[in-house]
C-alpha cells in the first residue's frame, strides 16, 4: 500500500495553541501514569463545584459500576450560565440562524439566564421535580438549549427525541422513561419544508396516558390542535414565570440525561450519562479539540436530537462560556452555498460538521464554497462516520484553503465526548484517520479473542475509565452490561472495527454489529426490519447497508412477501412509507427487493453479510454454511437483472 498523504501542523497553530506536542506528550503520560490526578485537575479546572469529591473514581466492572467524583456537587445549569454573568453577562451565548437565510437572533448569557429560569420555573409549577424525565421534541431553536437546562436548572432528566423521529418512535421513547412532560413546537423548518411537530406529539400521545403537560414553542404560527389543560404556549408561561429560580444541587452521579440510540436489537436503548462527570469530559473536550479561544464563533452543525447536539452545541461549549450558532437549515436552502454564507456571516472560527454534509457539498462543485470568504475559520472537525479522504482533502483544500487544520473526531453517543482525535497543533494528520487518542483515553484494539493487539484490524475497545462515559441504559442495567462488557472482559466494546498503524494511529472501519451508519445517522437493521414485518404483506425481511457516495451507507431491504401478496413498485413505495411512518425518514430503504426466500444458515439466522455482498454487488462471500446456497446465487441472479 502506498504511503498515505500527511499533514504537519502549521508553524502559526503550533506557536498559539492551548496544547502543543510537548504539553500533550506530557498531559498524556500524566494521564495514563496516575489518572485520578489528572482528572481531578481536569475536574478543577474547568467545573465550578459547590461541594468536592471524595474520590476521584470508584470502578467496578464486574458489576459494572462507574462512579467519577464521588460525593461532589454541582450544577450543570450553573456552571453553563451563573458563573459567566458576572464576566460575560452581555455576551452573545446562543447565535441562532434561522431557516430563511438572514434571520438571526443574538441570544446572550444574560437573557439565556432569565429564559431558563422562568421555564425551569414553569416545570417545577406543572410537577416537575428531580430525577423526572421530560421529553424535548423540537427543531434547532434556540428553545432546545433553554429546555434542557432549565431541566438541569432543577435535577430532571431530559430526553431530546430528533424531530426527524415519527410519532411512534416519540411514543416508544416517551413510554420507555415515563416521561409526563414533552416540550415541542408548532412546526419546524427545514429546508422550507414545515414539519408538524405539534402533530405528531398529539398522535403519539394517544398511546402515552401519563403525560399530562405539552409546552408548545411558537414557530410558525400555523394554526394546530389544542388540547386545553394539557398544552401551553411556551412563550405564555414563560412570561409570567417567577424569574427567579435558584439551581438544584445535584450529585455528581445524578443523571443529566437520557439519549436513545439505535443498538442490535429491534428497540433502542436510552443511554444514560450523569452530571459530573459528562460536565467535565465535554468541556475539556471542546476547550482543547477544537481549540477554543475566548472570543471565538464556534459552529457545531450537529441537531440538538443527536448526542453531537449535546455535547458539543450546548454543554461543552456553554460551560466554557464560548459563543454556540445554531443553525436551524441544511446546507442546500435555499442553495448549495449556504454553509459557507453562515460562515461569512458570522465569522465563523470553528466549523465542526459530518463527512455526509462534506461529501453533500463537495458534490455541488467547488464554486459554490468560493463565492464566500471564509477568511475567519481555523479549525475545521467532522465527526458521525469514517471520512473518505477525498472528501478530507477537499474539506482541507477548499474549505480551509489549506489554512485550517482538520479534526477527525471518533466517539459516540456512550462516549459522551470525543476520544480519538488530533489536537490541532498537536498531531500530523493522515486524511482518514482519526488518529490518536485524547489524553486519559485508552483505546486498544483486540482481536475475536480479546488478545491485545498492537498493529493491523481488530475491535477497537477502551480499556480505562473515563468520566464521560454512560452509565448505563435507562431501566436495563443487565442489558448494558452485556452489550458492552461481557464481550471483552475489563473493558468497554465499542461495537466498531479499527484498524491501528505502524505509527499509532487509528482508522475506524465501522461498526461490526447489526448497526448502520446512515448519512451519519445510527439505524439499527433490526428497527428496520420490525418496522417492514409489521406492513400486512410482508412475511419476512433482511436489511443491509450497502456503500453509497453521499450517505455513506444506504439501506438495502430484502423482504418476502406473504402467501397471495404480489410484489410491484406499488408495494415497495408502500413499504418505504410504512418505515418512515413508523420510524422516521431516515430509516426509509433506498432498495427495497423483492425474494420469495432469503438466505439462512442450517440453524435458520438470516446471512446478512451474503445479502451485503449482493447489494453492493461484490463476489460472493462463504456460502458453506448455508441451508440451500441456490438462495443466494438466485437471488444475485434477480438482484443483477433488476439493475440493469
Ligand atoms: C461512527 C456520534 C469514523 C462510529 C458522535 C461510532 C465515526 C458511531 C466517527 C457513533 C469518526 C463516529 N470516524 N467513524 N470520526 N465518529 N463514528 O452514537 O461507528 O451517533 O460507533 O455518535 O459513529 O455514532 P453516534
Amino acid at each position: 500500500m502506498s504511503q498515505p498523504v500527511r499533514y504537519e501542523v502549521g508553524a502559526e497553530m503550533a506557536a498559539r495553541a492551548h496544547i502543543d506536542r510537548a504539553a500533550y506528550q506530557a498531559l498524556y503520560r500524566r494521564s495514563i501514569e496516575d489518572p485520578s490526578g489528572f482528572w481531578a485537575e481536569q475536574a478543577q479546572q474547568f467545573v465550578t463545584w459547590s461541594r468536592p469529591w471524595a474520590r476521584v473514581l470508584d470502578w467496578d466492572y464486574q458489576i459494572p459500576r462507574i462512579r467519577w467524583f464521588e460525593g461532589a456537587k454541582l450544577n450543570v445549569a450553573y456552571n453553563c450560565l451563573d458563573r459567566h454573568l458576572a464576566s460575560r453577562g452581555d455576551r452573545t451565548a446562543i447565535l441562532w440562524e434561522a431557516d430563511e437565510p438572514g434571520e438571526t437572533r443574538a441570544v446572550s448569557y444574560r437573557e439565556l439566564f432569565d429564559a431558563v429560569c422562568r421555564f425551569a420555573n414553569a416545570l417545577k409549577a406543572r410537577g416537575v421535580g428531580k430525577g423526572d424525565r421530560v421529553a424535548i421534541y423540537l427543531p434547532m431553536v434556540p428553545e432546545a438549549a433553554v429546555a434542557m437546562l432549565a431541566c438541569a436548572r432543577i435535577g430532571a432528566v431530559h430526553s431530546v427525541v430528533f424531530g426527524g423521529f415519527s410519532p411512534e418512535s416519540l411514543k416508544d421513547r416517551i413510554l420507555d422513561s415515563d416521561c409526563r412532560v414533552v416540550v415541542t413546537a408548532d412546526e419546524g423548518l427545514r429546508g422550507g419544508r414545515h414539519v408538524p411537530l405539534k402533530a405528531n406529539v398529539d398522535a403519539a400521545l394517544l398511546a402515552c396516558p401519563r403525560v399530562h403537560t405539552v409546552f408548545v414553542v411558537r414557530r410558525t404560527g400555523r394554526s394546530i390542535a389544542w388540547q386545553a389543560g394539557r398544552d401551553l404556549w411556551y412563550h405564555e408561561t414563560v412570561a409570567s414565570a417567577d424569574p427567579e429560580c435558584p439551581p438544584v444541587e445535584m450529585d455528581a452521579e445524578d443523571p443529566l440525561f437520557i439519549l436513545y440510540t439505535s443498538g442490535s436489537t429491534g428497540k433502542p436503548k436510552g443511554v444514560l450519562h450523569t452530571s459530573g462527570g459528562y460536565l467535565v469530559y465535554a468541556a475539556i473536550t471542546h476547550r482543547y479539540v477544537f481549540d477554543y479561544r475566548d472570543g471565538d464563533i464556534y459552529w457545531c452543525t450537529a441537531d440538538v436530537g443527536w448526542v453531537t447536539g449535546h455535547t458539543y452545541c450546548v454543554y461543552g461549549p456553554l460551560c466554557n462560556g464560548a459563543t454556540t450558532l445554531m443553525f436551524e437549515g441544511i446546507p442546500t436552502h435555499p442553495n448549495p452555498g449556504r454553509f459557507w454564507e453562515v460562515v461569512d456571516r458570522h465569522r465563523v472560527n470553528i466549523l465542526y460538521t459530518a463527512p455526509t454534509a462534506i461529501r453533500a457539498n463537495m458534490a455541488q462543485g467547488d464554486a459554490w464554497v468560493q463565492k464566500s470568504r471564509r477568511t475567519s475559520l481555523r479549525i475545521l472537525g467532522t465527526v458521525g462516520e469514517p471520512i473518505n479522504p477525498e472528501a478530507w482533502e477537499w474539506y482541507y483544500r477548499v474549505v480551509g484553503d489549506r489554512r485550517c487544520p482538520i479534526v477527525d473526531t471518533w466517539w459516540q453517543t456512550e462516549t459522551g465526548g470525543i476520544m480519538i482525535t488530533p489536537l490541532p497543533a498537536v498531531v500530523t494528520t493522515k486524511p482518514g484517520s482519526a488518529t490518536i487518542p485524547y489524553p486519559g483515553i485508552v483505546p486498544e484494539l483486540v482481536d475475536a479473542k480479546g488478545n491485545k493487539l498492537e498493529v493491523g484490524g481488530g475491535f477497537l475497545t477502551i480499556a480505562q475509565p473515563w468520566p464521560g462515559m454512560l452509565r448505563t441504559i435507562f431501566g436495563d442495567d443487565e442489558r448494558y452490561r452485556e452489550i458492552y462488557w461481557s464481550r471483552f472482559p475489563d473493558r468497554y466494546f465499542t461495537g466498531d472495527g479499527a484498524k491501528l498503524d505502524e505509527d499509532g494511529y487509528w482508522w475506524i472501519l465501522g461498526r461490526v454489529d447489526d448497526v448502520l451508519n446512515v448519512a451519519g445517522h445510527r439505524v439499527g437493521t433490526m428497527e428496520v426490519e420490525s418496522a417492514l414485518v409489521d406492513h400486512p404483506a410482508v412475511a419476512e425481511a433482511a436489511v443491509v447497508g450497502r456503500a453509497h457516495d453521499l450517505k455513506g451507507q444506504a439501506l438495502a431491504a430484502f423482504v418476502t412477501l406473504k402467501d397471495g401478496q404480489n410484489a410491484s413498485d406499488g408495494l415497495k413505495d408502500d413499504l418505504k412509507a410504512h418505515v418512515t411512518q413508523k420510524i422516521g425518514a431516515i430509516a426509509r430503504p433506498d432498495d427495497i427487493f423483492f425474494s420469495a426466500d432469503l438466505p439462512k444458515t442450517r440453524s435458520g439466522k438470516i446471512m446478512r453479510r451474503l445479502l451485503k455482498d449482493i447489494a453492493e454487488g461484490r463476489a460472493l462471500g462463504d456460502t458453506t454454511t448455508l441451508a440451500d446456497p441456490n438462495v443466494v446465487s438466485r437471488l444475485k441472479e434477480m438482484y443483477e437483472a433488476r439493475e440493469t
